[in-house]
């Protein structure tokens, strides 16, 4: 059940679910791909200034260290670090039992803290140290998903970690998950609520998302976060643009009418756009050949 915080001044109202430890996700955060050298600017505004309390970041995307300091910054201005919930991932190289430890305890360092909300597993596949992407023959291969999350569950049970669970997982390997998990998975992570920057799809300037908008009053950023919102899950629209920061938040006081929710949901050409064929698929030499492998033949 959602709970609302109101927290007055510049600041945005925030809801939040409970999560499997009973610890609470705020519904929106702030996303960190490709925010470069912007993301410490980015993370300590949107949180001292605009009332952001969730930022997703992960290993791979090279920018943890400028996260921790923006984390800093905002803790420094005030914000307690119980209130913040911050999440990180577990890159494909570091998927092997004896590289989980190494891997969260770089993060940490990182991000210049003593415990995560949310650490996730990023994919599940194996990538081998310096794999060539995409990978040449025996760079990637299946990881030993029980081992790994055995020590993701150690990370639990030592309080260094609230919660853990899952990206870009298949309806097959999460049960696989299932089967073998002593702690159940918190989160199976759902992604670029705007459709992404370059590469993915301009979802912003989509004419039935600027239709709704021009409706409602609101931006086409804000609509396309409101309906994830409506949707039921959390969101984690990433920027660095001071305006887009303030407006993906300002989502709580206002919905999106059934009829309109559901021509948003019935928008043409849907498809799944970071579907990994760049960072996984050798169409030659597998063992991934196809997206279709990637995602275990479920769509
Ligand atoms: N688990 C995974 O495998 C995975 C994969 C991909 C992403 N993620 C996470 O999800 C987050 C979000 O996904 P994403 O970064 O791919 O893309 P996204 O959030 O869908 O889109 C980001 C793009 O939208 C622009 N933007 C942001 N707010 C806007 C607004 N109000 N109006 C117009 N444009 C706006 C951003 O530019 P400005 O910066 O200029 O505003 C940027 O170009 C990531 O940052 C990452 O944390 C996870």
């Amino acid at each position: 059940m959602a709970q609302a915080t109101f927290t007055g001044g510049e600041h945005q109202q925030m809801e939040y679910v409970p999560l499997m430890s009973g610890h609470k996700i705020p519904l929106v955060g702030l996303g960190t791909w490709k925010s470069s050298s912007q993301a410490t600017n980015s993370v300590s505004t949107a949180i001292a200034e605009l009332g952001y309390r969730h930022v997703d970041t992960a290993a791979e995307y090279g920018v943890q260290k400028e996260v921790g300091r923006g984390l800093k910054a905002a803790i420094h201005a005030g914000v307690e670090r119980k209130h913040l919930f911050v999440t990180s991932k577990i890159w494909c190289s570091d998927l092997s039992p004896e590289r989980v430890r190494l891997a969260f305890n770089r993060t940490l360092q990182d991000l210049q803290l003593e415990y995560l909300d949310l650490y996730l597993i990023h994919w599940p596949f194996h990538l081998k140290e310096g794999a060539s992407r995409p990978p040449k023959a025996g760079e990637v291969t299946e990881f030993d998903m029980e081992g790994v999350w055995r020590e993701m569950e150690k990370l639990v049970n030592e309080k260094l970690v609230r919660d853990i669970g899952v990206c870009n997982f298949t309806i097959k390997k999460l049960n696989n998950l299932l089967n073998v998990a002593h702690i159940k998975p918190s989160v199976c992570q759902a992604y670029s609520p705007l459709g992404s920057q370059e590469g993915g799809r301009d979802l912003v300037h989509d004419p039935e998302v600027d239709r709704v908008a021009e409706k409602l009053n609101k931006t086409p950023g804000q609509v396309l976060v409101k309906w994830a919102l409506q949707r039921g899950t959390s969101v984690i629209p990433k920027s660095t643009n001071p305006d887009h920061l303030k407006e993906n938040i300002n989502v709580f006081d206002w919905a999106i009418p059934q009829q309109d929710f559901e021509a948003l949901s019935n928008i043409k050409n849907q498809k799944r756009e970071l579907d990994g064929e760049i960072l996984f698929v050798n169409k030659s030499d597998g063992p991934l050949k196809s997206v279709a492998d990637v995602w275990d033949n479920e769509d």
